[in-house]
């Protein structure tokens, strides 16, 4: 049996995004200057127990008044060495946590204990997420319990998902294939089981899943229905008439509020004014309408801040999306295409 050359060890996962390199050197940076410092500060150690041992038994030492040279020394290179470190780890930080230009924006709920994930146009999986490759792709992310996070390591990332609360992580694949996802956050018994696949596929390739796959509407579509099914347009009519305020043109302006305050109308606040319709007032309304808490699920009150975001003028940088259709499904494609990714390995 021959021994595995060190060098063929697999220390780290494949490199299949953008971040990946980078995020690997930085690491490997980290690893080797702590390697120096440990052999440094090892090294050191044991030269000048050896070169300063006692020699006689009555041997008393120079006393030391101090060296002001290589105090300053030892304080100011370790100062610029931390800096460095700091500002490189934070230019990383910045990058994957920048929402990203022209992103496919993917919904994904975590639940004890599996991955749910939604695709733009309606497209749902189960604890598999398709991506296409070199797309920009951003996960929208909450989670129906308990906190979970979203880990996938070829990728170099990782976010948690947390219940109340939008998420938002990103990546874009560089190498198709099929990757490990797990669930990187302790969120109960079954915990190590919450594992999925994240496979990139070529475009035409994610076309042909998409195209394959059932889809119920898209989230804007269905947000509209449920709109209609859960009364909330008998008080949000058009040009405010009613009483509430309108929602055409809503999603991304700055909303007055009646305690004189502006907060600008974001999926957070959206979903905050569907579960807790008081805490921000919009001014000259009144506080009427009931809370929806426990009669929407996380993936509904997506749905709907998909419709608002439909019918609103800003698409956080994006193209104005098309006004939703009702029970619009997915235009056919060429179906006979194989719907999994198993045709494409890595
Ligand atoms: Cu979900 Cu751990």
């Amino acid at each position: 049996m021959s021994i595995l050359p060190l060098y063929l060890i697999p220390f780290l996962p494949e490199q299949a995004s953008t971040f990946a390199p980078e995020v690997d050197l930085y690491f490997l940076f980290l690893v080797g200057l702590t390697l120096f410092f440990t052999l440094l500060v090892g090294i050191l150690a044991i030269v000048f127990m050896v070169r300063y041992r006692r020699r006689r038994a009555d041997e008393v030492p120079e006393p030391v008044e101090g060296a002001m040279l290589l105090e300053i020394t030892w304080t100011v290179i370790p100062f610029l060495i931390s800096m460095f470190i700091f500002a490189w780890g934070a230019k990383i930080y910045y990058d994957m946590y920048k929402e990203p230009k022209d992103a496919l924006e993917i919904f994904v709920t975590g639940k004890q204990w599996m991955w749910r994930a939604q695709h733009p146009d309606g497209v749902r999986e189960i604890n598999e997420l398709h991506v296409p490759l070199g797309r920009r792709v951003k996960l929208t992310m909450t989670s129906e319990d308990v906190i979970h996070s979203y880990f996938i390591p070829a990728f170099r990332t990782k976010a948690d998902l947390v219940p109340g609360r939008y998420t938002m992580t990103w990546f874009e694949p560089t190498k198709a294939g099929t990757y490990h996802l797990f669930c990187a956050e302790y969120c109960g018994t079954q915990h190590s089981g919450m594992i999925g696949k994240v496979i990139v596929m070529e475009q035409a390739a994610y076309q042909a899943w998409l195209a394959g796959g059932t889809s119920e509407g898209s989230p804007a579509s269905n947000g509209q229905k449920l709109f209609a099914s859960l009364a909330c347009s008998t008080c949000h009519q058009d040009q405010n008439r009613g009483r509430g305020p309108t929602l055409a043109g809503l999603y991304g302006t700055e909303v007055r509020l009646d305690n004189g305050s502006t907060v600008i109308a974001d999926d957070a606040y959206i979903r905050e004014s569907i579960l807790n319709p008081n805490a921000k007032l919009v001014a000259g309304y009144q506080g009427i309408m009931p809370t929806f808490q426990g009669q929407v699920s996380e993936e509904q009150i997506v749905q709907m801040i998909a419709y608002i975001k439909s019918i609103g003028p800003k698409q956080d940088g994006t193209k104005p999306a098309s006004a939703p259709v009702a029970g619009a499904a997915p235009v056919a494609g060429p179906a006979a295409t194989p719907t999994s990714g198993g045709s494409v390995s890595k």
